[in-house]
């Protein structure tokens, strides 16, 4: 269990930005199909904001939602609630094979020290937002592969996927 990758997958502006008034600060199509392909079968730990950001719950895979609030009583079944992080990542550990992080800035913040690897798609922009990603030492994640992407009619910004691993 203790071999069991944590991933965060998240998408941050130049500057740190990966929200805004409880929602994304920008529409990436490319990026959304990144999160859905990489994620797809997978359990997402995430905080109970992101959870209630989504208009439902993301089909084909399990929700694992923080929140110290009492759990609503009548879930979807691709829904859980826990207390704590670590009660959803270990949830996580014992039925997945990798544990995704989605956010938000809260749940990144308590977990960046036990992430194994961070998948961080680079938004080439200065946004204006609320919710920042902690800044990460360049000197304890190594790069493992960066893919540019180009702005386009539907991409108002350039982007990298960039995956960085623990050293
Ligand atoms: N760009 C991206 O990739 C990305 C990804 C995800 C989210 N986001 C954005 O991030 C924003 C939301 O982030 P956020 O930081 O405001 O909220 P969040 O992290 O999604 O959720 C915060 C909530 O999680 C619960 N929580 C946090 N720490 C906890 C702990 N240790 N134990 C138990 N529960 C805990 C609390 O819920 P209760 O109040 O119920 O106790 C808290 O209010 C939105 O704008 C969203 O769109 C961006």
């Amino acid at each position: 269990m203790d071999n069991v990758p944590v991933i965060h997958i998240v998408a941050r502006s130049t500057n740190g930005v990966i929200g805004k008034e409880g929602q994304l600060p920008w529409h990436l199509p490319k990026d959304l199909k990144f999160f859905k392909e990489k994620t797809m079968g997978h359990s997402m730990v995430m905080g109970r904001k992101t959870f209630e950001a989504f208009p439902s719950p993301l089909k084909g895979r399990m929700h694992l939602v923080v929140s110290k609030k009492v759990s609503p009583e009548s879930l979807p079944e691709n829904v859980k609630y826990f207390n704590s992080i670590q009660e959803a990542i270990d949830w996580a550990k014992e039925n997945d094979n990798l544990v995704y992080v989605i956010g938000g800035g809260e749940i990144f913040n308590q977990t960046i020290d036990i992430a194994t690897d961070l998948l961080i798609t680079e938004v080439e922009t200065i946004a204006d937002g609320d919710v920042f990603y902690p800044s990460i030492n360049l000197d304890r994640w190594e790069l493992m592969q960066s893919e540019p992407q180009s702005a386009d009619e539907k991409h108002p910004f350039n982007f990298a996927f960039n995956h960085y691993k623990r050293k």
